[in-house]
């Protein structure tokens, strides 16, 4: 039965009634009411009233080949002809699954030889924290339980995902499990302004190094991290904290989890940021979103040698895992995506063209006296908004004027027909991989415009 068509008044009013959004003020809804988006193709979505917008966001940080690519319907449509699904609980498999753990294996760092699938970031989260604990359950050593996390990290909403994330109002809505702690993360604006950036690397990774040695190395499982802190605003790490941090974790046997379910698949100009910033060792490696381009759930645990190792020869049944473990049409998707990703070269392109372009216009914002800092890596930018970037003086003096003003900037780059994301007082961008340096350049002199209405507001 076809549907007829509703105006934007009723479908927001529809969508007030019914619809409880995620990481939302339903309240606040009620005035603002939802844009309804209705369709995407490449860079560009559209909502109900025909207008576009050039998606600065690429969905969430996830349709990393752009929108409409009809391919991966076409894959989509063939593997539910073929096996719409099938469970991989009972001894059971199915070829999708399989291929894409191959090509998963290929292509993510050497190592990192098994894969455990679930559907979204935060199931994958939850799962590498059971396998750390379960890891040194079966070596022996159950003290070792605690897990360091960072503040301002973003590892998912599941209670587990949600304790592991530094952010304290989910931690204030149950989001809690026993033994997480959190440490600084390594955020050079705020805590190391006045160092050399090398000199910060070394001091944010010895916060490690410390609450290592005040836990008692014995108890610490394991160090989750994310390599730039998507959700906590675009934070990237100076160069060699992260080797820093492989020596630590090597040092008091600490198993290193990287959370690359915003970086992996293209986003910061390899195929991984492990492989950008030459992190070592990895144990655990999460990875979603940009692994079907956000055409459909699906996440997996990168599971290194060492413990899966473990879990098969000493492990017994593992307890742990979802009905939609392995989707075939889900991983038919994923393969699709990647074989995209990989012959029409988006990654480089990122790496060698338009990740350097974008940094290169993102930073012509910094002429701005609101601007404190612009960060980027290959398609991840921020840019820190500031009352004066002579003083650094923030723009407001508590997170709730901080955030009503930069959803104000978010609004003033609607109206100008970009899509970016306000989180604290940082502006964020992630664009589809496939943007191109003309998009880039709108996408850039509509913020500029943005920009100057700010001011006005700011005053
Ligand atoms: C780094 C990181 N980890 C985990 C998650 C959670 O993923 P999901 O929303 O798919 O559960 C996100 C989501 O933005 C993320 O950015």
């Amino acid at each position: 039965m076809t549907e007829i068509a509703r105006s934007t008044t009723e479908w927001q009013q529809a969508d007030l009634d019914n619809y409880l959004h995620p990481f939302t003020d339903y309240k606040a809804l009620l005035d603002a009411k939802a844009l309804v988006i209705t369709r995407g193709e490449g860079c560009y979505v559209w909502d109900s009233d025909g207008n576009r917008y050039l998606d600065g966001l690429a969905g969430l940080a996830c349709v990393n080949i752009g929108y409409g690519r009809t391919e991966l319907g076409r894959a989509a449509a063939a593997q539910i002809a073929e096996l719409s699904y099938f469970n991989s609980f009972f001894k059971s498999t199915n070829p999708p699954a399989v291929r894409l753990a191959e090509k998963l294996v290929d292509i993510t760092p050497a190592g990192l030889n098994h894969v455990f699938y679930a559907n979204s970031g935060s199931e994958a989260n939850d799962t590498a924290l059971r396998m750390v604990r379960q890891y040194w359950m079966l070596e022996g050593q159950p003290e070792k339980q605690t897990v360091i996390a960072r503040e301002m990290a973003y590892h998912g909403s599941t209670v587990a995902a949600g304790a592991l994330s530094g952010m304290p109002p989910m931690h204030e809505q149950a989001a809690v499990v026993p033994d997480v702690q959190h440490i600084q993360c390594p955020y050079q604006f705020q805590y190391g302004r006045d160092m050399g950036e090398e000199e910060f690397g070394v001091l944010a990774a010895r916060w490690l190094e410390d609450r290592v040695l005040k836990t008692g190395p014995e108890k610490v499982a394991a160090f989750f991290a994310e390599p730039v802190q998507g959700a906590g605003g675009g934070k990237i790490p100076p160069r060699n904290y992260f080797a820093e941090i492989g020596k630590i974790c090597r040092k008091y046997d600490v198993l290193l989890v990287i959370d690359e379910v915003i970086t992996g698949f293209g986003r910061t100009g390899k195929w991984f940021a492990s492989d950008l910033m030459q992190i070592e060792q990895v144990d655990l490696m999460c990875i979603a979103k940009g692994i079907t381009s956000g055409y459909l759930p699906l996440s997996a645990v990168m599971v290194g040698d060492r413990v899966a190792d473990t879990l098969v020869e000493k492990g017994g049944e593992f307890f742990h895992g979802f009905t939609y473990s392995g989707h075939p049409v889900s991983c038919a998707v994923a393969l699709e995506n990647i074989r995209i990703l990989d012959e029409e070269g988006i990654i480089r392109q990122v790496a060698g063209v338009t990740g350097p372009y974008l940094n290169q216009r993102m930073k012509a914002l910094s002429e701005s006296p609101l601007v404190g800092e612009v960060r980027s890596c290959g398609m991840i930018a921020a840019v820190e908004l500031v009352r004066d970037n002579e003083t650094m003086e923030p723009i407001a003096d508590n997170m709730e004027d901080i955030e009503r003003y930069t959803e104000a900037f978010r609004d003033l780059c609607l109206e100008q027909g970009i899509i970016v994301r306000p989180i604290g007082s940082t502006i964020m961008l992630c664009p589809p991989l496939i943007i191109s340096e003309p998009e880039i350049d709108f996408l850039v002199d509509k913020m500029q415009v943005a920009l100057n209405g700010f001011e006005k507001i700011i005053q």
